[in-house]
């Protein structure tokens, strides 16, 4: 029996931050760890999502592939056979499902989306869309929000059908629209008899991934705040293009409180309790275990200290391996894998262009 697949659509239009990482594309290389031999991995870059708000359009291409370099060098293994790594643009198929799907979803579902509804809120009242609308000319408009964020989730519906995938890490923000692509495949399965392998439920998905607690790394210098990028918040946010003596800096001037008592609590003591966090997640010991260690102890200075000598040396050597990868390598795999997936993906294609029509039965 073929292998069931597990999908992970792995956002590529920004340059990558230790929150990134930790949080997103180190549980990526553990899923693959555990899981390789017994399911089959599409690992994809939805480069076709990457501007569905505006991006500075001329560093795109090559920011796709740094970023697939960095998951190379967090430890990603390319050569691993149930793995597949490929771009969505470069697979037609996932632009044409969407166009049918589309055809089969209500406006007012794609209105209901909370991810919509709070990236249009933000979207109306950000200068950064002015800057970018501005430097590329176009003429005024005071329309922000793009038709394509709107109908991002069916796109997204389209990226799982189309290989089959049952199984869809995602966080807590992406798991509506992992519903909706239930809901859509269900809807033309129903109406076209099966056309689609069903993704399975919310409960199950999230006993899949097994994971704990969500990893949120916090800003450095606002810790009640998520890492975010470093144009809003330099000084709190470690990039993982720092040279490794700023990442230090940053380290070391990150706020903390002024308890004097080391404790892991996110409500009372948050710039604490992220060092303490990065510190777990970048030596790979248990929270537990390294909380024990800091715990009761007073010299915010020691912790800190402790903190900066990791996170210089994840960064150094994260940077000698990014250096070290075979950029001709890692293309000739990716195309050979796209041509791999767009075989699978043409033929799911072609089963609902027959369903709706669009091709003789
Ligand atoms: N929307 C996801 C995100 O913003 C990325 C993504 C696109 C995705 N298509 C997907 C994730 C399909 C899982 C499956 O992070």
């Amino acid at each position: 029996m073929a292998k069931e697949v597990i999908l992970t659509g792995l956002r590529a239009n920004a340059e990558f931050h230790l929150g990134n990482y930790l949080g997103g594309i180190l549980p990526m290389v553990q899923q693959q760890k555990k899981h390789a031999g017994k399911y089959q991995l599409n690992m994809f870059i939805p480069d076709l999502h990457s501007f569905t708000t505006p991006i500075d359009h001329g560093k795109l291409y090559e920011q796709t592939h740094q970023n697939l370099k960095v998951f190379v060098a967090a430890g990603l293994d390319i050569d691993q056979p149930d793995t597949f790594i490929y771009r969505q643009s470069y697979i037609p198929a996932h632009s044409e499902l969407t166009w049918i799907l589309d055809c089969f979803t209500g406006f007012g579902e794609m209105s209901r989306m909370t991810e919509f509804k709070d990236k249009a809120a933000k979207l109306r009242g950000s200068q950064m869309i002015e800057e970018v609308w501005k430097e590329e000319d176009v003429p005024g408009s005071s329309d922000r929000i793009s038709v394509g964020l709107f109908n991002y989730p069916v796109l997204m519906a389209a990226d799982i059908l189309l290989y089959g995938a049952k199984w869809v890490p995602v966080g807590e923000d992406q798991r509506q629209h992992v519903e909706f692509a239930r809901e859509i495949a269900n809807r033309l399965n129903n109406r076209f008899k099966d056309l689609f392998v069903m993704p399975a439920d919310n409960v199950e998905q999230i006993k899949f991934a097994g994971r704990e607690n969500p990893v949120r790394i916090r800003s450095l210098r606002n810790p009640n705040k998520k890492m975010s990028k470093s144009v809003e918040d330099p000084a709190g946010t470690i990039m993982l293009s720092d040279k490794p003596e700023d990442g230090v800096k940053k380290v070391m001037e990150a706020t903390t409180d002024s308890q004097a008592n080391i404790r892991f609590d996110f409500e009372k003591q948050p710039g604490v309790a992220n060092l303490l966090q990065i510190l777990a997640l970048l030596t790979g010991k248990p929270q537990s275990g390294v909380n024990t260690e800091w715990e009761g102890k007073t010299s915010y200075g020691e912790l800190k200290q402790a903190v900066a000598d990791t996170v210089k040396s994840f960064l150094t050597d994260l940077q000698t391996k990014l250096a070290a990868i075979d950029d001709q390598r890692l293309m000739q795999k990716l195309e050979a894998d796209e041509e791999v997936m767009r075989k699978v993906a043409d033929a799911t294609l072609l089963k609902v262009q027959k369903a709706v029509g669009l091709r003789p039965a």
